[in-house]
């Protein structure tokens, strides 16, 4: 597997987001993702981004356009210096929210990628990560 490209988004503020909704749907579309695909995906990385920004206290998404053979894929990273998650079985059910929100944003953005990982220690931060193959 090659790495064709990467960037990395700084996730601060809700400007931020707007910006890397975009750029995922831009790297989606040139990988040839269906509009379908294009809009999980985009979706996804929404909600970790939102979770970044809000619960995280800010951090950054990496992008990643993956070669596997002839597939292609989008790799994202979402990484912040938070506070953490203490139980994460936990926060991935639907439902559970710490804050003001539906509790949906992880378990949606499980459902709507190929590839998920999280890990996340208290007091350090929180990484997720997601892959999409085309
Ligand atoms: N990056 C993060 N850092 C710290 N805690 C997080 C992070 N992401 C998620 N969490 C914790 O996991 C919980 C569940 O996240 P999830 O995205 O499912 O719901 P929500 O953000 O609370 O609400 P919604 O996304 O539906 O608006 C959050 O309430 C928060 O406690
Ligand atoms: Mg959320």
């Amino acid at each position: 597997m090659s790495v064709l490209k990467n960037l990395s988004v700084p996730l601060r503020e809700e400007s931020d987001l707007v910006r890397a909704r975009h750029v995922v749907r831009q790297w989606a579309t040139e990988l040839g993702f269906s509009l379908v695909e294009q809009t999980k995906v985009v979706t996804a990385a929404s909600e970790l981004a939102r979770n970044t920004i809000i619960h995280g206290g800010g951090g950054a998404m990496l992008m990643e356009a993956l070669e596997q053979g002839a597939r292609h894929g989008l790799r994202l990273t979402f990484e912040d210096q938070g506070q953490g998650i203490p139980d994460i079985e936990m926060a991935m059910k639907d439902g559970y929210t710490t804050g003001s929100g539906l509790g949906l944003g992880l378990g949606g953005a499980k459902r709507l990628s190929g590839e998920f990982h999280i890990e996340s220690e208290p007091g350090r931060g929180t990484r997720v990560v997601i892959v999409r193959w085309k």
